[in-house]
Protein backbone atom coordinates (compact mmCIF):
# COMPACT_ATOMS: atom_id res chain seq x y z
CA UNK A 1 0.00 0.00 0.00
CA UNK A 2 1.87 3.54 -1.23
CA UNK A 3 1.80 6.78 1.35
CA UNK A 4 1.29 9.04 -0.57
CA UNK A 5 2.88 11.19 1.92
CA UNK A 6 6.34 9.59 1.25
CA UNK A 7 8.93 10.18 -1.03
CA UNK A 8 12.06 9.43 -2.11
CA UNK A 9 15.08 11.17 -3.42
CA UNK A 10 17.93 9.17 -4.60
CA UNK A 11 21.13 11.15 -4.89
CA UNK A 12 21.97 13.88 -2.59
CA UNK A 13 24.49 16.00 -5.09
CA UNK A 14 23.34 19.97 -5.44
CA UNK A 15 19.98 18.75 -7.28
CA UNK A 16 18.95 16.30 -4.59
CA UNK A 17 19.74 18.07 -1.95
CA UNK A 18 18.02 21.30 -3.19
CA UNK A 19 14.72 19.34 -4.38
CA UNK A 20 15.03 17.60 -0.73
CA UNK A 21 15.10 21.31 1.21
CA UNK A 22 12.21 22.31 -1.43
CA UNK A 23 9.99 19.18 -0.89
CA UNK A 24 10.37 20.01 2.79
CA UNK A 25 9.74 23.95 2.93
CA UNK A 26 6.57 22.48 0.63
CA UNK A 27 4.82 20.25 3.24
CA UNK A 28 3.79 17.94 0.54
CA UNK A 29 5.20 15.17 1.87
CA UNK A 30 5.36 13.74 5.69
CA UNK A 31 8.41 11.48 4.99
CA UNK A 32 11.18 11.88 3.07
CA UNK A 33 14.10 9.11 2.25
CA UNK A 34 17.20 10.46 1.25
CA UNK A 35 19.66 7.29 -0.68
CA UNK A 36 22.95 8.50 -1.84
CA UNK A 37 26.13 5.85 -2.70
CA UNK A 38 28.18 8.09 -0.11
CA UNK A 39 26.05 7.46 3.05
CA UNK A 40 27.62 10.15 5.00
CA UNK A 41 26.41 13.09 2.59
CA UNK A 42 22.93 11.68 2.64
CA UNK A 43 23.00 11.36 6.38
CA UNK A 44 24.55 15.24 6.30
CA UNK A 45 21.61 16.14 3.88
CA UNK A 46 18.88 14.50 6.31
CA UNK A 47 20.06 15.84 9.59
CA UNK A 48 20.48 19.81 8.31
CA UNK A 49 16.68 19.12 6.82
CA UNK A 50 15.53 17.77 10.28
CA UNK A 51 17.43 20.80 11.78
CA UNK A 52 14.36 22.88 10.09
CA UNK A 53 11.76 20.77 11.50
CA UNK A 54 10.89 23.68 13.85
CA UNK A 55 10.61 26.08 11.24
CA UNK A 56 7.99 24.28 8.50
CA UNK A 57 5.60 21.44 8.87
CA UNK A 58 7.45 18.49 10.61
CA UNK A 59 8.92 16.24 8.01
CA UNK A 60 10.79 12.90 8.96
CA UNK A 61 13.35 12.77 7.20
CA UNK A 62 16.36 10.16 7.43
CA UNK A 63 19.31 8.32 4.99
CA UNK A 64 17.87 5.39 3.86
CA UNK A 65 18.51 2.03 1.59
CA UNK A 66 16.41 1.44 -1.31
CA UNK A 67 14.51 -1.16 1.30
CA UNK A 68 13.04 2.17 2.70
CA UNK A 69 11.36 2.36 -0.43
CA UNK A 70 8.77 -0.17 0.08
CA UNK A 71 6.00 2.82 0.35
CA UNK A 72 7.10 5.63 -1.41
CA UNK A 73 4.58 6.92 -3.61
CA UNK A 74 7.06 8.81 -5.82
CA UNK A 75 10.64 8.61 -6.11
CA UNK A 76 12.93 11.00 -7.70
CA UNK A 77 16.34 9.89 -8.88
CA UNK A 78 18.84 12.70 -9.46
CA UNK A 79 21.69 10.09 -8.94
CA UNK A 80 24.64 10.74 -11.85
CA UNK A 81 27.37 12.72 -13.64
CA UNK A 82 26.80 16.29 -13.83
CA UNK A 83 27.18 18.53 -16.61
CA UNK A 84 30.83 19.95 -16.70
CA UNK A 85 31.19 23.59 -18.20
CA UNK A 86 32.28 22.37 -21.84
CA UNK A 87 29.80 19.14 -21.73
CA UNK A 88 26.24 18.56 -23.62
CA UNK A 89 23.75 16.69 -21.39
CA UNK A 90 24.06 13.89 -23.92
CA UNK A 91 27.65 13.65 -23.15
CA UNK A 92 26.65 12.52 -19.80
CA UNK A 93 24.42 9.21 -21.40
CA UNK A 94 27.05 6.33 -20.97
CA UNK A 95 28.17 7.33 -17.74
CA UNK A 96 24.32 7.71 -16.20
CA UNK A 97 22.57 4.75 -18.32
CA UNK A 98 25.51 2.81 -16.29
CA UNK A 99 24.12 4.20 -12.81
CA UNK A 100 20.74 3.69 -13.88
CA UNK A 101 21.43 -0.36 -14.88
CA UNK A 102 22.43 0.22 -10.67
CA UNK A 103 19.82 2.29 -9.59
CA UNK A 104 16.18 1.11 -11.38
CA UNK A 105 16.63 -2.64 -10.33
CA UNK A 106 17.12 -2.03 -6.85
CA UNK A 107 13.97 0.59 -6.54
CA UNK A 108 11.81 -2.32 -8.77
CA UNK A 109 12.76 -4.76 -6.08
CA UNK A 110 10.95 -3.27 -3.65
CA UNK A 111 8.48 -1.03 -5.13
CA UNK A 112 6.53 -1.24 -8.01
CA UNK A 113 4.02 1.03 -7.58
CA UNK A 114 5.44 3.96 -7.41
CA UNK A 115 5.59 7.14 -9.55
CA UNK A 116 9.49 7.31 -10.90
CA UNK A 117 10.48 10.86 -11.44
CA UNK A 118 13.88 11.02 -13.24
CA UNK A 119 16.06 14.40 -13.16
CA UNK A 120 19.34 13.15 -13.94
CA UNK A 121 20.64 14.50 -17.39
CA UNK A 122 20.15 13.60 -20.11
CA UNK A 123 16.66 13.09 -18.93
CA UNK A 124 14.98 12.31 -22.28
CA UNK A 125 17.35 9.70 -23.14
CA UNK A 126 17.15 7.87 -18.85
CA UNK A 127 13.45 8.74 -18.74
CA UNK A 128 13.27 6.37 -21.71
CA UNK A 129 15.99 4.04 -20.15
CA UNK A 130 14.53 4.34 -16.83
CA UNK A 131 11.16 2.96 -18.40
CA UNK A 132 12.66 0.53 -20.20
CA UNK A 133 14.52 -1.32 -17.29
CA UNK A 134 11.50 -0.73 -14.47
CA UNK A 135 9.10 -2.24 -16.78
CA UNK A 136 6.85 0.38 -15.46
CA UNK A 137 3.26 1.47 -17.63
CA UNK A 138 4.56 4.87 -19.65
CA UNK A 139 2.51 6.89 -17.81
CA UNK A 140 3.80 6.38 -14.16
CA UNK A 141 7.62 7.25 -15.49
CA UNK A 142 8.40 11.01 -15.98
CA UNK A 143 10.74 13.55 -16.59
CA UNK A 144 10.96 17.18 -16.27
CA UNK A 145 11.92 17.47 -20.01
CA UNK A 146 10.88 21.09 -20.95
CA UNK A 147 9.38 22.39 -18.08
CA UNK A 148 12.41 24.50 -16.94
CA UNK A 149 13.12 25.74 -20.01
CA UNK A 150 9.33 26.45 -20.53
CA UNK A 151 9.65 28.34 -17.15
CA UNK A 152 12.98 29.98 -18.38
CA UNK A 153 11.43 30.94 -21.12
CA UNK A 154 8.34 32.80 -19.27
CA UNK A 155 10.78 34.81 -17.56
CA UNK A 156 12.47 35.77 -20.19
CA UNK A 157 9.36 36.82 -22.10
CA UNK A 158 8.37 38.68 -18.98
CA UNK A 159 11.45 40.89 -18.51
CA UNK A 160 11.31 41.85 -22.18
CA UNK A 161 7.43 42.51 -22.05
CA UNK A 162 7.41 43.79 -18.75
CA UNK A 163 4.42 41.88 -18.03
CA UNK A 164 3.99 39.00 -15.31
CA UNK A 165 5.64 35.61 -16.48
CA UNK A 166 2.31 34.27 -14.78
CA UNK A 167 0.57 35.68 -17.32
CA UNK A 168 2.92 34.50 -20.36
CA UNK A 169 2.04 31.24 -21.84
CA UNK A 170 4.51 29.81 -24.15
CA UNK A 171 5.85 26.65 -24.48
CA UNK A 172 9.22 25.23 -25.23
CA UNK A 173 9.03 21.76 -26.24
CA UNK A 174 11.12 18.72 -27.45
CA UNK A 175 14.72 17.73 -26.17
CA UNK A 176 15.44 19.01 -22.93
CA UNK A 177 19.12 20.39 -24.76
CA UNK A 178 20.04 21.77 -27.64
CA UNK A 179 17.21 20.75 -30.33
CA UNK A 180 14.39 21.88 -27.79
CA UNK A 181 12.36 24.58 -29.71
CA UNK A 182 9.80 26.94 -28.57
CA UNK A 183 6.37 26.99 -30.13
CA UNK A 184 5.39 30.74 -30.88
CA UNK A 185 2.47 29.92 -32.95
CA UNK A 186 0.69 29.56 -29.80
CA UNK A 187 2.58 31.56 -27.32
CA UNK A 188 0.40 34.47 -26.19
CA UNK A 189 0.22 37.14 -23.11
CA UNK A 190 -3.60 36.65 -21.62
CA UNK A 191 -4.96 35.77 -24.58
CA UNK A 192 -3.32 38.63 -27.14
CA UNK A 193 -0.78 36.62 -29.25
CA UNK A 194 2.47 37.12 -28.61
CA UNK A 195 3.65 39.24 -31.87
CA UNK A 196 0.50 41.22 -31.77
CA UNK A 197 1.74 42.29 -28.13
CA UNK A 198 5.25 42.53 -29.01
CA UNK A 199 4.40 44.99 -31.74
CA UNK A 200 2.54 46.82 -29.50
CA UNK A 201 4.89 46.97 -26.23
CA UNK A 202 7.37 49.13 -28.74
CA UNK A 203 10.09 47.30 -27.73
CA UNK A 204 11.70 45.79 -30.47
CA UNK A 205 8.14 45.75 -32.58
CA UNK A 206 8.70 42.32 -34.39
CA UNK A 207 9.88 38.80 -33.75
CA UNK A 208 13.29 39.36 -33.81
CA UNK A 209 14.00 39.65 -30.28
CA UNK A 210 12.36 36.19 -29.95
CA UNK A 211 15.59 34.60 -31.35
CA UNK A 212 17.70 36.33 -28.96
CA UNK A 213 15.10 35.31 -26.41
CA UNK A 214 15.29 31.73 -27.08
CA UNK A 215 18.75 31.33 -27.79
CA UNK A 216 19.44 32.65 -24.15
CA UNK A 217 16.74 29.58 -22.90
CA UNK A 218 18.47 27.46 -25.10
CA UNK A 219 22.05 28.09 -23.43
CA UNK A 220 20.87 29.34 -19.89
CA UNK A 221 22.39 26.16 -18.36
CA UNK A 222 25.95 26.32 -19.87
CA UNK A 223 25.98 30.10 -18.43
CA UNK A 224 25.08 28.94 -14.97
CA UNK A 225 27.57 26.30 -15.48
CA UNK A 226 30.18 28.36 -16.37
CA UNK A 227 29.34 30.85 -13.58
CA UNK A 228 28.70 28.46 -10.54
CA UNK A 229 29.61 25.33 -11.35
CA UNK A 230 25.72 23.63 -11.47
CA UNK A 231 21.87 24.44 -11.72
CA UNK A 232 19.98 23.11 -8.97
CA UNK A 233 17.49 26.52 -7.43
CA UNK A 234 15.16 26.22 -10.53
CA UNK A 235 15.23 22.80 -11.85
CA UNK A 236 14.63 21.96 -7.95
CA UNK A 237 11.27 23.98 -7.84
CA UNK A 238 10.49 22.08 -11.27
CA UNK A 239 10.42 19.31 -9.53
CA UNK A 240 8.37 20.36 -6.98
CA UNK A 241 6.01 21.78 -9.42
CA UNK A 242 5.58 18.25 -11.24
CA UNK A 243 5.17 16.42 -7.76
CA UNK A 244 2.70 18.81 -6.77
CA UNK A 245 0.59 18.02 -9.74
CA UNK A 246 0.86 14.22 -8.76
CA UNK A 247 0.33 14.38 -5.05
CA UNK A 248 -2.51 16.71 -5.84
CA UNK A 249 -3.70 15.39 -8.03
CA UNK A 250 -4.05 18.55 -10.35
CA UNK A 251 -4.10 17.34 -13.48
CA UNK A 252 -2.00 20.21 -14.42
CA UNK A 253 -0.68 20.41 -18.11
CA UNK A 254 3.23 20.51 -17.79
CA UNK A 255 5.85 20.07 -20.78
CA UNK A 256 7.32 17.00 -19.10
CA UNK A 257 9.06 14.06 -20.80
CA UNK A 258 7.25 10.97 -21.29
CA UNK A 259 7.22 8.28 -23.41
CA UNK A 260 5.58 9.47 -27.15
CA UNK A 261 3.38 6.72 -28.60
CA UNK A 262 1.87 8.32 -32.20
CA UNK A 263 1.50 12.40 -30.96
CA UNK A 264 3.12 14.41 -33.66
CA UNK A 265 3.93 11.48 -35.54
CA UNK A 266 6.54 10.54 -32.87
CA UNK A 267 6.82 7.40 -31.62
CA UNK A 268 9.62 5.38 -29.22
CA UNK A 269 11.03 8.07 -26.81
CA UNK A 270 10.69 10.60 -24.61
CA UNK A 271 10.55 14.15 -24.76
CA UNK A 272 9.12 17.22 -23.77
CA UNK A 273 5.25 17.79 -24.71
CA UNK A 274 2.35 19.46 -22.81
CA UNK A 275 0.96 16.96 -20.91
CA UNK A 276 -1.88 16.39 -18.51
CA UNK A 277 -0.10 15.54 -14.72
CA UNK A 278 -1.87 14.34 -12.19
CA UNK A 279 -2.15 11.40 -9.54
CA UNK A 280 -1.47 8.67 -12.38
CA UNK A 281 1.21 9.99 -13.62
CA UNK A 282 1.13 11.12 -17.11
CA UNK A 283 -2.72 11.17 -18.12
CA UNK A 284 -2.65 12.64 -21.37
CA UNK A 285 -0.45 14.21 -23.93
CA UNK A 286 -1.57 17.26 -25.59
CA UNK A 287 -1.72 17.50 -29.36
CA UNK A 288 -1.00 21.60 -29.39
CA UNK A 289 -1.25 22.93 -32.80
CA UNK A 290 2.05 23.63 -34.55
CA UNK A 291 3.28 25.34 -37.58
CA UNK A 292 5.52 23.52 -40.03
CA UNK A 293 8.75 24.84 -38.46
CA UNK A 294 7.40 24.01 -35.68
CA UNK A 295 6.27 20.64 -36.37
CA UNK A 296 10.00 20.06 -38.81
CA UNK A 297 11.82 21.51 -35.75
CA UNK A 298 10.36 18.75 -33.17
CA UNK A 299 10.88 15.70 -35.40
CA UNK A 300 14.44 17.01 -35.82
CA UNK A 301 14.57 16.81 -31.75
CA UNK A 302 13.36 13.80 -31.94
CA UNK A 303 15.53 12.62 -34.67
CA UNK A 304 18.59 13.71 -32.10
CA UNK A 305 17.07 11.60 -29.26
CA UNK A 306 16.24 8.50 -31.15
CA UNK A 307 19.98 8.29 -32.50
CA UNK A 308 20.93 8.28 -28.77
CA UNK A 309 18.25 5.56 -27.71
CA UNK A 310 19.14 2.98 -30.84
CA UNK A 311 22.85 2.94 -29.95
CA UNK A 312 21.72 2.32 -26.24
CA UNK A 313 21.81 -1.67 -25.21
CA UNK A 314 18.90 -1.73 -23.27
C1 LIG B 1 19.35 22.69 -16.46
C2 LIG B 1 19.66 21.29 -16.08
C3 LIG B 1 18.69 20.78 -15.03
O1 LIG B 1 18.84 22.90 -17.58
O2 LIG B 1 19.65 20.40 -17.26
O3 LIG B 1 19.54 23.57 -15.61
Amino acid sequence: MLNIQKCAIIGTGFVGATTAFALLRSGLFSEMVLIDQNREKAEGEAMDLSHCDPFVRPVNVWAGDYCDLVDCALVIITAGANQGPNETRLDLVQKNTRIFGSIIPQIVRYNRECILLVVANPVDVLTYVALKLSGFPPERVIGPGTVLDTARLKYLLSEHLEVDSRNVHAFIIGEHGDTELPVWSSANVSGVDIADFCRSCQKCGDMACMKEIYDEVKNSAYEVIQKKGATYYAIALAVLRIAEAILRDEHSVLTVSGLVSGHYGLDGLCLGLPSIVGRRGIEQTLDVPLDEGEQQALEKSARALKEVIDQLEL
